[in-house]
């Protein structure tokens, strides 16, 4: 039995295939390479020293998606191909509800025609909105999102469960996913943003590496600490630990299931930066900008329930996340074109 990895070339997704592999499973990768490089993949088995059976195919092409099933018996589907740049999605609001929904459909469409019910879906901390408290648990109800991003991360958790709902042979787990930073160890893998980096972490290594002057740092006038925004940074080895966890809540038959994958712990802006400074050795330079429309003061996790039923809780703190977050940029200063 095997378990499909779909957008397995991408960030999240090459290090869960490096951990699911770690783990003993039978891992195949289905990704078009729209946001990533299949160098990713050989990266993996140069770590594991295992081979990935890749397929270049888009979740959208059913008869492609067919031939994966038919080829293969797929026990699981570990689902994270998706478009996820939020100011693209406000610019391109049809390419986002069709590539993620429409994809997702004909994804859990072709899953059930051969059988395989069972499926772990990226979701995110970008559902709850503007959170209704903190630290956010799953009881919190989700929110009104901000771009067509999120809301198909909204959308697609809806359909998965009225799907559950229906057909109680489809196991499904909701991860909800704080905010991702880091990178393996061996900084052969990580993050390979296009152009601009929209998320922090990669701007302020590419800051690092001297790629961009300096950091601007998006509001300062936040009810926060130190004026500036307070998010839940998760390392990405650590999140993708989770969905190896999430595999054994699949095999208990667990229905339907939502789960926070952060650490609990908020960091600022400039505490980050203190943070990459202190691990590192190297200067971020900043400048204080106005405030990036939609952003909120404060996010970060409960991370209690998939410690109690998962039994998952990130090990990782913030001067390791910082640490490989430097050491992937500054081995590959070009992402994966080096
Ligand atoms: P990523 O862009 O690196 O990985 C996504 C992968 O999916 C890419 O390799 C891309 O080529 C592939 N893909 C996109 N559309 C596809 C399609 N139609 N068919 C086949 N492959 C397709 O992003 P990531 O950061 O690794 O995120 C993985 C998932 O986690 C996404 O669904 C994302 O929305 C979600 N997520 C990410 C974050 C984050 O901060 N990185 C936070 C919350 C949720
Ligand atoms: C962003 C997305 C969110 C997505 C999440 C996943 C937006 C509005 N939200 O969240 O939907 O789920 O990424 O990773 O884009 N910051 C700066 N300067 C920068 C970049 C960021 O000050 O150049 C600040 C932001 O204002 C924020 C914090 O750093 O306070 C983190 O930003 P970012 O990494 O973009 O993540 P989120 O905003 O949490």
């Amino acid at each position: 039995m095997a378990i499909l990895v779909t957008g397995g070339a991408g960030y999240i997704g090459s290090h869960t295939v490096v951990e699911l592999q770690e783990a003993g499973y039978d891992v195949i990768v289905c990704d078009n390479l729209s946001n990533s490089s299949q160098k990713s993949l050989d990266r993996v088995e140069q770590i594991t020293g295992k081979k990935v059976k890749f397929y270049l195919a888009d979740i959208l092409d059913r008869a492609a998606m067919e031939d994966i099933f038919k080829s293969n018996n797929i026990e699981l589907v570990i689902h994270f191909a998706g478009l996820k740049a939020v100011g693209e999605s406000v610019a391109k609001p049809w390419e986002y509800y069709n590539n993620n929904i429409s994809g997702t459909l004909v994804l859990v469409d072709v899953m059930r025609q051969y059988g395989c019910k069972n499926i772990i879906f990226s979701s995110s901390a970008t559902v709850y909105g503007n959170p209704a408290f903190i630290p956010i648990t799953e009881e919190c109800p989700k929110g009104t999102c901000t771009n067509p991003y999120g809301w198909t991360k909204s959308m697609l958790e809806q359909i998965l469960t009225d799907i559950q709902k229906a057909d109680n042979e489809w196991n499904v787990v909701l991860l909800r996913y704080f905010n991702p930073i880091g990178a393996h160890k061996s900084g052969m893998i990580g993050e390979n943003p296009n152009g601009i980096p929209n998320n922090l972490m990669p701007y302020i290594t590419q800051v690092a590496i001297g790629k961009r002057p300096e950091l601007g740092v998006f509001g300062n006038d936040y009810d926060t600490h130190d004026g500036t925004g307070v998010r839940d940074y998760i390392h990405v080895v650590d999140l993708a630990k989770g969905h190896v966890c999430a595999i054994n809540k699949i095999r208990e038959n667990c229905g339907c299931k939502v789960y926070n994958l952060g650490t609990g712990n908020g960091y600022s802006v400039l505490d980050i930066v203190k943070n990459f400074e202190e691990a590192t050795g190297v200067k971020i330079p900043y400048v204080i900008k106005d405030r990036r429309p939609g952003d909120i003061a404060t996010c970060y996790s409960s991370a209690d329930l998939a410690c109690e039923e998962l039994g998952w809780k990130a090990e990782n703190g913030i001067l390791e996340m910082c640490a490989d977050s430097w050491r992937w940029q500054k081995n590959n200063p070009n992402g994966y074109d080096d």
